[in-house]
């Protein structure tokens, strides 16, 4: 059977790339076994404000519970309540190697230079932590973490070989549509919570009337027609792609670029509408309760699998 988990960082605040990129795939799948969490160590690889990294990574929580993270079904925690991440993290950096890691296109994208943290370089291994804690068959993501579950599964299979059967080997599995939405100001750059400017990122919080003044100053591509070409028309695509994932409906025609963008504001305010209520609606201390719980039932497996490493690499099972 399957195992799914997800994670997500609260650098800055979600957006429609986690939304249709990962959260509502898992969403989708709680039927199986399913781990959600808050990635607030992963959020520590860069130049952070503590208040703000605590208030993110509440309404990151808050965002995953109204938007049907169901926490009767499915563990939800902050990454940090639970020690083993940390723990697994170094093992597994004995088992990486330098030159793997180093050439990781994130750290890389992101100008990982003499004055970064050593984190940053590192981040790779600590997402493998997360994945293989959980005997994890199956990662939901967007297109730019696969390079990322690609070396959890390299490190799983390493470990299995060297020193006998220790972790689950995962995938990465993408939506169908829109698995890298596209900045709507710079449709060549994904859609990031960090992205340079707000105007091109939809966040899940925005109010309806921002979502809509932000689709319609999207920027579009030369012409007029309304055609899916993610070469020559980025802009046009990728509105079409989100039209798509938002309404589940086969793409239709459009007369004009006017229209297009007004039925993609329709369908993405349809779509975090309700999410919106329900956040709104939340109390901040069942959120707490809902993650403390969380971390404890994520702790029995997680402390499981890294007493089975370190029985494996020659450590003492038990502590
Ligand atoms: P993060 O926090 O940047 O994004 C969370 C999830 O949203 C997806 N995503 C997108 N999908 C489509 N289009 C986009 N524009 C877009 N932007 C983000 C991401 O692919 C991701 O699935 N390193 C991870 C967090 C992480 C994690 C893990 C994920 C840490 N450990 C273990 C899965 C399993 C990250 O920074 O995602």
């Amino acid at each position: 059977s399957k195992r799914r988990i997800s994670g997500f960082k609260p650098t800055g605040r979600l957006q429609l790339g986690n939304y249709v990129g990962a959260v509502r795939p898992t969403v989708a799948g709680q039927d199986e076994p399913t781990v959600a969490f808050i990635a607030d160590l992963h959020a520590l690889t860069v130049h952070h404000d503590p208040a703000e990294l605590r208030e993110r990574s509440a309404e990151a929580a808050g965002l995953l519970l109204a938007a049907g993270i169901d926490p009767a079904r499915t563990i939800l925690y902050r990454q940090s309540d639970l020690p083993a991440h940390a723990e697994l993290h170094y093992l597994l950096e004995c088992v990486a190697g330098y030159g793997e890691v180093h050439r990781m296109i994130q750290f890389k994208e992101k100008g990982g230079g003499s004055g970064s943290r050593l984190s940053l370089l590192t981040y790779p291994v600590l997402m493998a932590a997360d994945i293989l804690l959980h005997d994890i068959t199956e990662v939901p993501v967007g297109r730019d973490q696969r390079q990322h579950v690609e070396l959890t599964r390299d490190l799983a299979i390493r470990c299995n070989e060297r020193y006998g059967p220790v972790f689950t080997v995962p995938e990465a599995v993408h939506p169908a549509v829109a698995a890298r939405v596209a900045d709507l100001a710079t449709p060549t750059a994904k859609m990031g919570k960090t992205s340079a400017s707000a105007a091109g990122v939809l966040f899940l919080l925005d109010p309806p009337d921002v979502l809509r003044r932000k689709i319609m100053r999207a920027v579009t591509d030369g012409g007029t027609e309304v055609v899916h070409d993610p070469e020559g028309k980025p802009g046009v695509s990728n509105l079409l792609d989100i039209l798509e994932a938002c309404t589940g409906e086969p793409r239709r025609d459009f007369r004009n670029y006017g229209e297009l963008k007004a039925a993609v504001a329709d369908a993405v305010i349809a779509t975090l509408e309700p999410v919106q209520r329900r956040y709104h609606e939340l109390d901040p201390h069942d959120v707490e309760d809902v993650l403390r719980d969380g971390a404890e039932r994520a702790g029995e497996r997680a402390d499981a699998t890294v007493l089975r490493l370190r029985a494996a690499l020659g450590l003492t099972a038990g502590r």
